[in-house]
Order: C-alpha cells, then sequence, then structure tokens
C-alpha cells in the first residue's frame, strides 16, 4: 500500500517535471519567433499607412526600401548621423520614460496627453524612382477615451496632403472608437490636407462630412458614438502637426523640395 501511494507521487511528480520542461523549451524556443512576427507587423502597419503594403512580397523586401531618419524635436531637423543610438533599434517610446532623452510637456500644450515627448523621433521616407521623397510615414500617438492611440500618419510630397493613416494599438471599444480601425474610415483620410494658411486645420468632425462643405478638404467623418476617440485623434494630429512635433521638418522639405 505504502510502496503504491510512493509510486504514484513519483509518478506524478515526474509528469509534472517533465511538462515543465516541455513548456519551458517551448516557450523560450518560441520567444524569438514572437518577437520576429511582432516586428513584422510593425512593419506592415507602417507600410500600411502609406498605401504601400503588398501580401505577395516578403515585408523585409519592401520595409528596405523605406528610408529611416531621425527627427530632432528641439529644432524640427533631420539628424542623418545620431551616433548614440542604433537607428534600426532605437524605441522612441521607451525613450519617452527616460528623463534623459525626453521633455514632459507642459500640461497647456499637452492636448494629445502624451506627456513626456522624446527628444528624438524616427521616421520613414518613401522614395520614387529617383531617390526623391514620395511619401513620409510618421509615428503620431494621442489619447482617446480609455488610453493612448498609436498610429502612423503618411504624407505625399507636397508635406500637407494625407497619404493615410493607421494605428496599431490603442484600448478603445469594439464596435465604437475600435472603428479607427475600420477599412472604411480609414479610406476617408487619404487625399485630406493637414495645414491651411494659418496652420494645423485638418480634423475628425462629429457626424458627415457634406459634400457641398467649402472646407471639405480638412474634415473627415465622425465615428458615431465615439465622439470622444474622435477628438483624441483631432488632438493627436494638431498635437504632432504643430511646431513641438513635425512642422518645422515639414516646412524645411517643402523649402527644399
Ligand atoms: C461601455 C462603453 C464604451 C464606450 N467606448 C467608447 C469609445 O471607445 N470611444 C468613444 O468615443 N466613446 C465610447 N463610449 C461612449 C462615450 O461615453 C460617449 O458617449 C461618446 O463618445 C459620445 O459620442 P457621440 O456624441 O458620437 O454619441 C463608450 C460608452 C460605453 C458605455
Amino acid at each position: 500500500m505504502n510502496e503504491s501511494i510512493k509510486k504514484t507521487l513519483l509518478v506524478a511528480f515526474g509528469v509534472c517535471f517533465i511538462s515543465s520542461l516541455v513548456v519551458s523549451f517551448t516557450a523560450v524556443s518560441l520567444r524569438s519567433m514572437q518577437n520576429e512576427n511582432a516586428i513584422n507587423d510593425q512593419r506592415i502597419k507602417i507600410l500600411e499607412a502609406a498605401n504601400i503594403y503588398d501580401s505577395s512580397i516578403s515585408v523585409d523586401e519592401q520595409f528596405a526600401n523605406l528610408d529611416i531618419k531621425y527627427i530632432d524635436f528641439e529644432n524640427g531637423l533631420i539628424l542623418d548621423e545620431y551616433l548614440d543610438f542604433d537607428i534600426e533599434s532605437y524605441d522612441q517610446l521607451k525613450s519617452t520614460r527616460d528623463a534623459s532623452l525626453s521633455t514632459p510637456v507642459p500640461a497647456s500644450d499637452d492636448i494629445a496627453v502624451i506627456k513626456n515627448r522624446e527628444n528624438v523621433g524616427k521616421f520613414y521616407i518613401v522614395k520614387d524612382d529617383n531617390g526623391l521623397i514620395d511619401k513620409l510615414i510618421l509615428p503620431i500617438r494621442g489619447y482617446g477615451l480609455w488610453g493612448t492611440l498609436y498610429g502612423y500618419m503618411a504624407i505625399e510630397n507636397d508635406f500637407n496632403t494625407v497619404a493615410g493613416l493607421v494605428f496599431y494599438d490603442h484600448k478603445e471599444t469594439p464596435g465604437l472608437g475600435a472603428e479607427v480601425d475600420n477599412p472604411k474610415w480609414k479610406a476617408l483620410w487619404a487625399g485630406k490636407k493637414i495645414y491651411d494658411e494659418n496652420g494645423v486645420k485638418l480634423q475628425v468632425i462629429k457626424g458627415i462630412v457634406s459634400k457641398d462643405d467649402a472646407e471639405i478638404e480638412y474634415k473627415v467623418d465622425g465615428l458615431s458614438g465615439a465622439t470622444l476617440t474622435a477628438r483624441g485623434v483631432s488632438n493627436m494630429i494638431s498635437y504632432w502637426f504643430g511646431e513641438s512635433g513635425y512642422s518645422k521638418l515639414l516646412e524645411q522639405l517643402n523649402y527644399e523640395s
């Protein structure tokens, strides 16, 4: 009797031990694959923002056609050489948690509720056949209703016309705020203009933009039942295309082109 209890326990422990080894081994061996998939998904979103993702071609190959650049948000200029960082691995969201790499945004300017703005941002250039800028893909983020929405806005080489908008992470409610991911809503953005002569004008309105609206090119249809998320999207555009974000860079590029 005693022996059979001992044997039962031994077998039970043996099974647990072997199972834990198998689970640990699988978790460790899949980790690099998970990381690779996460990088791949991010790259697809970047390409999708500019409407250039082609699912029949390898993501790596398409991504290699993009130029990755840094912007120094202090002066809005491109940093071709940013010696302290490896351009591929620099993580600008991580830098927002490091006081030496980011700057607190004064509450009065913080319409997107980002709290800290990284000192250096990363963005992507799509080149045309002559190696000139065709589109820019710019990271943007800002608070919606339940949390921060993270995405990319792509713009054309007039540095004012939207080429596309994609979010890769948010906490908004499915069917309400999460409609930011609805392809029909995303399709409304291409061709819209960000700036008029007074600054950032593009915004998501409440309701549907009238075809007769004289300012149709600066307005995007609202999200029904999700005005707070929609306001968050407008606010993040105002912030990131304003003075503290990309406006000086875009002015400079426009001047050079
Ligand atoms: C459970 C729940 C989830 C909601 N999720 C969202 C959301 O993700 N985004 C949003 O803007 N509003 C959301 N709302 C609605 C907001 O509270 C608010 O009513 C809405 O943004 C107003 O938009 P409307 O003027 O278009 O109706 C949610 C409401 C409830 C009860």
